[in-house]
C-alpha cells in the first residue's frame, strides 16, 4: 500500500459521482472503477481521469492496485458488494443505508473483522464539521439536558414507479433513503433507543411515501423524525435542551449552519459550517485515518452504531409493514 489509499469506486450512477467528484476537492487517488459495464466504467473513468475501468464489479475487487473500495449501488447489493470487496482484501466505505437489513449488516461487520479490514457506514453527514461542532457544544454542557430532537428529512423525488426510489425491488422507499438520516441523528445524540413508534403512508407501488416515527430513551428523551420522497419538507433539525436549543438551517443533513439560542430566545452561538464541494470527503479522509493509525471502528459512526441503527430502522419496518422481495 502506498502513503494515501487507492480507491476504487463501485457502481457508476449518481451518488458515485458526486462522491468521485468531491474526493478531486481533496487530492484523493481514484485508482479504479468498476461498473456492470464496460462501457460505464469507461465512461465513468473518462469523466474523472480514472486509470483503470472494469467492466465488472468482481474485477475491480481483485485489483491489487485498489486498497479501498466505495459501495454505491441500490442498498439491496451493499452487502453482496462489500462481502465482494472484503474477499479481495479491501476496506470499505459502504453508502447508506449500510445494507437492507441489520442481519446483513451484522454478515458484512463480522467479515470484515475476520479479515482485519476497515467497513464504515457512508452517512456521511455524521462527518461534517458542523455536527463536530455540535458535538462540543452539547459535551460542554451549554444545553443543560438535551430533552429532544425534532428533525425531517423530506424530499420531492421522481414518482415514476420505475425509479430506485419507488420500487421495491431496488429497496425503494423513504425510510431507508431519507428517514436513515433522521434515525441515524438520533442515535447520535441518544444511542439506543427504547421504545419506537411508527406510522406510515405507502405508495402505490407498496414501499413508504411518508413515515412519522418517535423514538424514547430510557432517560426519557424523545426523537420526533419524519420522512417523505414526494413532498418537500423544511429540512431543519432542532435539539432542544433545557437551558438553550441548536437550530439546524436547511438543509441539516448537508454542509450547513446553526444557531445555540437561549431561553430567551437570544443567540448565543452563530457556526456556518460551509466547506468546498459537497463535503462527502470527509467520510473518506476517515476511513483513510482509521487505515493510517491502525484502527477499525470509528468514534464517529461505529459498526455497532451501524447495525443499531439497521436494526431501528427494521422495527420500523415491521411497525408499517414494509418487506422486501429479496429479504
Ligand atoms: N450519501 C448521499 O447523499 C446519497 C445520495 C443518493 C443516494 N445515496 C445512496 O447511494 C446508493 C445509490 O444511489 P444512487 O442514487 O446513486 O442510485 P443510481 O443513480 O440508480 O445508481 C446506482 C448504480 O448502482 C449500480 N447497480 C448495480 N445493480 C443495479 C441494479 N440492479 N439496478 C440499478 N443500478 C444498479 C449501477 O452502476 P453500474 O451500472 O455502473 O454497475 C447504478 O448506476 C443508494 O443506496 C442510496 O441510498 C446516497
Amino acid at each position: 500500500m502506498t502513503d494515501t489509499l487507492r480507491w476504487g469506486i463501485l457502481g457508476t450512477g449518481g451518488i458515485a459521482h458526486s462522491f468521485t467528484s468531491d474526493l478531486g476537492v481533496i487530492g484523493a487517488t481514484v485508482q479504479a472503477v468498476g461498473s456492470r459495464t464496460q462501457e460505464s466504467a469507461d465512461a465513468f473513468a473518462a469523466e474523472f481521469g480514472i486509470p483503470t475501468a472494469h467492466g465488472s464489479y468482481e474485477a475491480l475487487a481483485a485489483d491489487p492496485d485498489v486498497d479501498a473500495i466505495y459501495v454505491s449501488t441500490p442498498h439491496p447489493f451493499h452487502a453482496e458488494n462489500a462481502l465482494l470487496a472484503l474477499e479481495g482484501g479491501k476496506h470499505v466505505l459502504v453508502e447508506k443505508p449500510f445494507t437492507l437489513n441489520a442481519n446483513e449488516a451484522r454478515d458484512v461487520v463480522e467479515r470484515a473483522d475476520a479479515k482485519g479490514l476497515v467497513v464504515l457506514e457512508a452517512m456521511w453527514s455524521r462527518f461534517l464539521p458542523h455536527f463536530a461542532r455540535i458535538r462540543q457544544i452539547i459535551a460542554d454542557g451549554t444545553l443543560g439536558e438535551v430533552r429532544a430532537l425534532i428533525a425531517d428529512h423530506d424530499q420531492k423525488l421522481p414518482t415514476d414507479p420505475k425509479h430506485r426510489l419507488q420500487n421495491p425491488d431496488l429497496g425503494g422507499g423513504a425510510l431507508l433513503d431519507l428517514g436513515i438520516y433522521p434515525v441515524s441523528f438520533a442515535w447520535d445524540l441518544f444511542d439506543k433507543p427504547a421504545s419506537i413508534h411508527a406510522i406510515s403512508t405507502p405508495t402505490p407501488t407498496g414501499v413508504d411515501q411518508q413515515t412519522a416515527i418517535i423514538l424514547g430513551y430510557e432517560t426519557g428523551q424523545q426523537a420526533l423524525l419524519h420522512t417523505a420522497l414526494d413532498a418537500r419538507g423544511p429540512g431543519t433539525a432542532v435539539i432542544v435542551g433545557t437551558e438553550a436549543r441548536i437550530e439546524i438551517a436547511p438543509t441539516w443533513y448537508f454542509p450547513t449552519s446553526f444557531e445555540v439560542i437561549g431561553p430567551d430566545d437570544t443567540v448565543l452561538e452563530s457556526f456556518d459550517g460551509s466547506v468546498e464541494g459537497r463535503g462527502m470527503y470527509f467520510q473518506a479522509q476517515e476511513l483513510e485515518r482509521l487505515v493510517r493509525e491502525g484502527h477499525r471502528v470509528s468514534p464517529l459512526l461505529s459498526p455497532r452504531q451501524t447495525i443499531g441503527i439497521m436494526e431501528t430502522l427494521d422495527e420500523i419496518r415491521a411497525q408499517i409493514g414494509l418487506t422486501y422481495p429479496s429479504e
